[in-house]
């Protein structure tokens, strides 16, 4: 069982969670995530990792409110536990110094982007951010990035909070600019993840995305994260989650998240009934 030590909004639909993990903490690297299970009948889902603190021994989750689990961890409070993490998974994120990156977040995509900001800015590079969300109230951490940015240009889709617009313009206007890009980091949803790739492939910028396929045992067994990279099958967990976004096969990703929709609208239609923890 894994303590919950601080537990906050960050918008309406966005939660902080600080869990006590020594283990985890003490290896966390930026790019990873965890596998959490909130209760005994809980199905399994990935988080990336936020930040860490291996002196408290905790970890950071931001976990955006949109089905039965991540429902269920915004019942809990500080105080509570959770009832399984399994982590550091996945493949770290490369932090050499490759000159001038841009970190693209969109929505709660801000969370991970974080901690490879952070880490790119470590090692030696020019890093300018962008965040967007859909509107004010969904924007978050702008101060956290701002401080492992050079520059931090943050979009609302409505225009309710400084510049009006997708991520994707001022990206664009960046890499028509400024020739000496060597980098893009995407994160957000996997439509933007997408837009950004066909917003840098004309200008031949290595782009990489985080993918947030769904996913059930995460370690490489079930194969529910299987995707398609240069015609390669890869899972998520185990190769990834990041990955060359000119390579993706965005199609089938977007097809394959949309896969349970039905059960999990039941699921979240019966969780809000009855408050029972069925998944
Ligand atoms: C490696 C990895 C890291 C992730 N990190 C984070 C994170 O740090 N913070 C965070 O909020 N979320 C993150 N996600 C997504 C998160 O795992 C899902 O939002 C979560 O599993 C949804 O569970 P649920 O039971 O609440 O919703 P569900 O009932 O499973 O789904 C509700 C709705 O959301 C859609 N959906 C479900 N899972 C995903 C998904 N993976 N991507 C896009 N749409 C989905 C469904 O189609 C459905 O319409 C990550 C995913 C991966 C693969
Ligand atoms: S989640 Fe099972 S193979 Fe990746």
């Amino acid at each position: 069982m894994y303590k919950i030590l601080a537990k906050e909004l960050l918008s309406p639909v966005i939660d902080y969670i600080r869990v006590e993990a020594p283990e985890i903490a003490k290896k966390a690297k930026a790019g990873q995530f965890v596998v959490i299970r909130v209760d005994e009948v809980g199905e399994r889902i990935p988080l990336t990792l936020a930040d860490w603190d291996s002196k408290e021994g905790s970890i950071t989750l931001v976990s955006q409110q949109i089905g039965t689990s991540t429902f269920k961890l915004n019942s809990l409070k500080s105080g509570d536990k959770i009832m399984n993490l399994v982590g550091p998974l996945g493949l770290a994120s490369e932090k050499e110094n490759f000159g001038t990156v841009v970190c693209v977040a969109g929505g709660v995509g801000v969370a991970p982007v974080y901690p490879i900001a952070r880490a790119l800015k470590g090692a030696g590079n020019k890093v300018i951010s962008i965040m967007g969300a859909r509107n004010k109230d969904l924007l978050f951490w702008e101060e956290r990035l701002k401080s492992v940015s050079d520059e931090l240009i943050v979009t609302t889709d409505d225009g309710s909070y400084a510049r009006k617009g997708l991520v994707t313009e001022p990206l664009k206007e960046i890499l028509e600019r400024n020739k000496e890009v060597k980098r893009v980091i995407s994160i957000g949803p996997a439509i933007m993840m997408k837009f950004c790739s066909l917003t840098t492939k004309p200008f031949g910028v290595k782009t990489i995305v985080s993918l947030n396929a769904l996913m059930v045992d995460g370690t490489g067994m079930c194969g529910c994260c299987r995707i398609s990279v240069a015609d390669v099958t890869k899972f998520v967990c185990v190769d990834g989650p990041e990955f060359d976004a000119h390579k993706v096969d965005w199609d089938l990703l977007l097809k394959r998240q949309m896969g349970y929709c039905d059960e999990e609208k039941r699921s979240l239609e019966r969780y809000k009934t009855c408050k029972c923890h069925s998944s």
